[in-house]
């Protein structure tokens, strides 16, 4: 079946949602997603929202630009940070007004609580930045933002996995999906394609991403010739519930709860004695790693404790009820009572689809665009979050950059020709997914997939070092081969999670090998890419942006400089 929008999305989470408001005031709009749109992921951000609105306390747009700036280890273009956090105030009273729910002050103005990394005064104390709607921020958001964009006549296509997006000749000209429900091919042509296809965090063994979060549209891309920028920066949340890797949300910490170590120790306060546990993700999951490493995890075990019992319990209920459950659920304990158990989780991806401050997706090193063709969220590197994002930055980055990727694409419309997907284009797809369907081997997707995700838990997640990554690059090589001989059981065309699973396959394994390749490239440590054999932050030889190409050779690298406006780099003391 063909279809005829002037825009397609793929993803409905809130950067797709946020510039399909914005792009059906210009034509017709299309949210493609493998899942139904309030399930994806964006509703599984807990803790809140920046802005500098100073409801609680002093703040100042400047203070969030440096604070992000000094997170991301100075890897962050300052152009786009300052865009974002310049636009923070309006975009929160903009959701307000849209119907999120934000919780309140007792004067009932939006509430804000600390979250690692926010300072006053340029890192001088921990300030309260972080809107919230209880932890549930992220559904909260995505609930009105979904009511909006039914309001604007966008149209829901959901279950709709992308097989492919098709660039021809530096122009993208829309979509082919295969209908879950049904195993049909629908091709979409567009005048404008916008990816907001969210993380990849499953290439990990750990980690708090959905499982839809399989990097495919990056991989896809990737193969096209597009670059990826920045694959190596990868976050580690501190707190993954321990043995499943769900969030326990940073939040837990801002309102109160301490990090303690086997003996007991508060050791946060020797890591960053100024912030203590509301330091970076990246120190924090840092130092969880090394007391673990030198014995001193709970009971000499690998995880320490989140404690919240000297925090108010009514706090806890009011503000922190999604991560209370989560705990009685799934550990059996209430967090007023008991400490909570907890490890780094692969979290968020810094690294993705390179574009500028309007969304538009570039094709090189030199800022060159793809006509057609956008990305925002985290698939997108525009790049905000630079080595390292500060929590609360992700959720306004989708709807800073979601609503002028919208703009961007309503006034690139005019200018922009209907061009159709060709037969042949098509064709070949189909006869991809029917050389899968009838894929005789013996190697089993699940088994591959979890060997992947279990090599880059082991060589390539908090630390990181030379011989473990040269290691990691051999195997995923191996598992790429071995994946070429995949045996698909179900040869039927309705609901075939066999069939999509292997198509995800591929798509994580091409996503690991540029997260390892890239990881080897960078020799320093900076933000979440700590490398024991190099361990400082080399600003002469690194203060710059990886481009990640695949060529006939193989994968090969090209660098872009650091834009700097405003704050040169400095040593990075909490
Ligand atoms: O800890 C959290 O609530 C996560 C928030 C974020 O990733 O921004």
């Amino acid at each position: 079946m063909t279809h005829y929008f002037d825009t397609v999305i793929i993803g409905s989470g809130l950067a797709g949602l946020r510039a399909a408001i914005e792009a059906s005031k210009y034509g017709s709009v299309a949210v493609l997603t493998k899942l139904y749109p309030t399930r994806s992921h964006s509703t599984a951000a807990q803790g809140g929202i920046s802005a500098a609105l100073e409801n609680e306390e002093p703040d100042s747009p400047e203070w969030h630009f440096y604070d992000t700036t000094k997170g991301g280890d100075f890897l962050g273009d300052q152009d786009a940070i300052e865009v974002m956090c310049e636009d923070a105030i309006r975009t929160i009273i903009e959701l307000e007004h849209l119907g999120v729910p934000f919780s309140r002050t007792p004067e009932g103005k939006i509430a804000q609580r600390r979250f690692g990394g926010h300072t006053r005064d340029f890192g001088a104390a921990p300030v309260r930045r972080a809107c919230y709607s209880a932890d549930r921020t992220g559904h909260a958001i995505m609930f009105a933002l979904f009511e909006q964009s039914e309001l604007h006549g966008v149209h829901f296509f959901p279950e709709f996995h992308v097989l492919d997006i098709v660039v021809k000749n530096g122009k993208c000209i829309g979509v082919i999906t295969i209908e879950i429900k049904s195993g049909e091919i629908h091709t979409f042509n567009a005048r404008a394609t916008l990816v907001a296809s969210g993380g990849y965090g499953k290439v990990f063994k750990t980690t708090s991403n959905a499982f839809a979060s399989t990097g495919d549209c990056l991989s896809i891309l990737f193969n096209t010739g597009l670059p990826l920028e920045d694959m190596e920066f990868f976050q580690f949340h501190p707190t993954g519930l321990y043995g499943l890797g769900i969030l326990i949300t940073e939040g837990a910490r801002g309102e109160g709860g301490i990090l303690i170590n086997g003996k007991n120790e508060r050791f946060m306060e020797k890591y960053a004695p100024t912030i203590k546990d509301l330091a970076p993700r990246d120190m924090v999951s840092r130092a969880i790693m090394t007391e673990i490493r030198e014995g001193r995890g709970i009971d000499g075990k690998d995880y320490v404790y989140l404690d919240l019992r000297a925090v108010d319990k009514k706090i806890i209920e009011e503000r922190l009820p999604e991560i209370t459950t989560f705990c009685k659920i799934y550990i059996g304990i209430d967090p007023s009572d008991a400490p909570i158990p907890v490890l780094p989780t692969a979290h968020y991806a810094m690294g993705g689809i390179p574009t500028d401050i309007d969304g538009k997706v570039l094709k090189d090193e030199k800022g060159s665009v793809v006509e057609g063709l956008f990305a925002a969220g985290e698939c997108a590197c525009v790049s905000v979050h630079g080595a390292n994002r500060l929590g609360c930055n992700s959720l306004l980055d989708t709807v800073v950059f979601g609503r002028r990727a919208g703009i961007a694409i309503g006034k690139s419309l005019k200018d922009t020709e209907k061009q159709d997907i060709s037969k042949n284009t098509v064709d070949k797809v189909i006869n991809n997914i029917d050389g899968l369907l009838n894929a005789q081997g013996k190697e089993k997707t699940a088994t591959l997939r979890s060997e992947l995700q279990t090599i880059m838990m082991d060589k390539c997640s908090v630390f990181r070092n030379e011989a473990d990554m040269e290691g990691l690059v051999k195997e995923i090589t191996i598992i790429k081969e071995r994946s070429k001989r995949l045996g698909i059981k179900d040869r039927g065309k309705k609901f075939n999670t066999d069939l999509l699973e292997s198509i995800e396959l591929g798509h994580l394994i091409n996503v690991g090998e540029v997260i390892a390749l890239s990881a080897l490239q960078r020799r320093e440590s900076r933000g979440s890419h700590y490398r024991e054999d190099f361990p400082i932050r080399d600003d002469e030889n690194w203060l710059k942006h990886t481009f990640a190409f695949k060529t006939e050779r193989g994968v090969e690298f090209r660098y872009k400089p650091v834009t700097i406006t405003r704050f040169k780099p400095e040593e990075r003391k909490y």
